[in-house]
């Protein structure tokens, strides 16, 4: 076992380009951002961002819950930080995201009598909602997951109460009134476990149906949440070969790479898993051996030999956070473990895997 501090990269932070220098032929470099970054509370992390990305993606702040607490009111202050925390740097700003069966409040589906709200009623609440949250930040916000994770595992759409509710075209009615509220802003469809071929085909054939409806749709994201043994490289390929004949642009929107033992068979990255606290499943308290450490350098390597392989149509490669500390990976699908998904360690310092995906860049494939 090796201290974690022993891992980052010394002199890298000089010595190097930075990541969104050493692929601006190929695509955007991104962070999800929470509220200690935009603010300046975290000035590590903040100068971290600064530095190295140019696209910006919510972690939580535009989700329903945070920005739309009640029927009545909008709470909008830490979403408008975030915004102007991207125009200040000169970022491409993302906006996540506007219909998702998760951290949505329960009343959105319900009709205030003690019953599930009818068709007309949610369309009203979802027009109401992107309509407001889009047109406040139209023109500065330039793209939008509008829809997350309306797949099953097997390809076939999931039983949401979106779905239930509404029927098949929530996800058209999303897209339109997304487009209405901003016909400028570029429109994405995001969703986990894309690689998996049964959940890919299922993407393809959504995404083709909204094309065949006349919605605009700019782009997919595949989410990327990670192991270090899967997916496989070959299905990461098959994945990015296949959406890129989709006519649209083709996205890295979440991408971390989890090194601790899986709490159970599901490769996802469902947000509702939650499983108890065992130390076995916590095991690199104090540094991950040099075994893993490789294994994790080697995974960011050749990732980012596909994106660049691919980067005709990959338009962006979003982080899911910036430093180990901070990542969603500490608290899922178990709280409380110690994480190490990302490039920059708890203090910051860059890790030998940026390094790796750094070397990438100078191999291949320019646009
Ligand atoms: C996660 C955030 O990182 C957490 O802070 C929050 O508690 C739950 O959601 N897929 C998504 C993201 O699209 O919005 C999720 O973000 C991670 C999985």
């Amino acid at each position: 076992m090796i201290a974690s501090a022993t891992l980052a990269c010394a002199g890298c932070a000089t010595a190097q380009p930075t990541l969104k220098e050493a692929f601006k032929e190929h695509f955007l470099v991104g962070a999800a951002l929470n509220e200690s970054h935009f603010t300046g509370r975290d000035a590590v992390q903040t100068a971290i961002i600064k530095k190295q990305f140019n696209t910006i993606t919510p972690e939580n702040v535009i989700k329903w819950a945070r920005i739309h607490p009640n029927p009545e009111r909008f709470a909008f202050g830490p979403a408008d930080r975030y915004v102007e925390f991207g125009e200040r740097n000169g970022m491409f700003i993302i906006g996540h995201t506007l219909v998702w069966h998760s951290q949505t409040p329960s009343w959105v589906f319900e009709n205030g009598k003690g019953g599930a709200a009818d068709r007309e009623m949610l369309l009203a609440r979802m027009s109401n909602h992107i309509h407001t949250v889009v047109g406040r930040y139209k023109g500065r916000v330039k793209g939008w997951d509008v829809v997350n994770e309306a797949l099953n595992e097997d390809g076939s759409l999931r039983q949401s109460r979106w779905l239930k509710i509404i029927g098949q075209d929530y996800l058209i009615k999303a897209f339109e009134f997304a487009h209405a509220a901003d016909p400028d802003a570029e429109l994405y469809y995001n969703d986990f476990s894309l690689e998996a071929p049964a959940k890919r085909e299922g993407a393809i054939a959504l995404v083709k149906n909204l094309q065949t409806a006349g919605v605009k749709i700019a782009g997919i994201g595949t989410q990327m949440h990670v192991k270090l043994d899967g997916p496989s490289t070959q299905m990461v390929d098959d994945t990015l070969t296949e959406f890129g004949k989709l006519g649209v642009k083709v996205m890295v929107t979440e991408l971390d790479v989890d090194v601790l033992p899986a709490a159970s068979r599901d490769r996802g990255a469902d947000v509702s898993l939650r499983f108890a606290q065992n130390p076995a499943l916590n095991p690199y308290t104090n540094g991950i051996p040099p075994a893993i450490q490789q294994a994790f350098n080697n995974r960011y390597a050749s990732l980012f030999a596909l994106y660049v392989k691919h980067s005709k149509v990959v338009d962006r490669v979003t982080f899911w956070g910036v430093t180990d500390g901070d990542s969603w990976l500490n608290d899922w699908p178990i709280r409380g473990r110690t994480s190490y998904p990302l490039l920059f360690d708890r203090s910051g310092e860059p890790k030998l895997a940026l390094s790796s995906v750094l070397e990438t860049a100078k191999k291949t494939h320019v646009k």
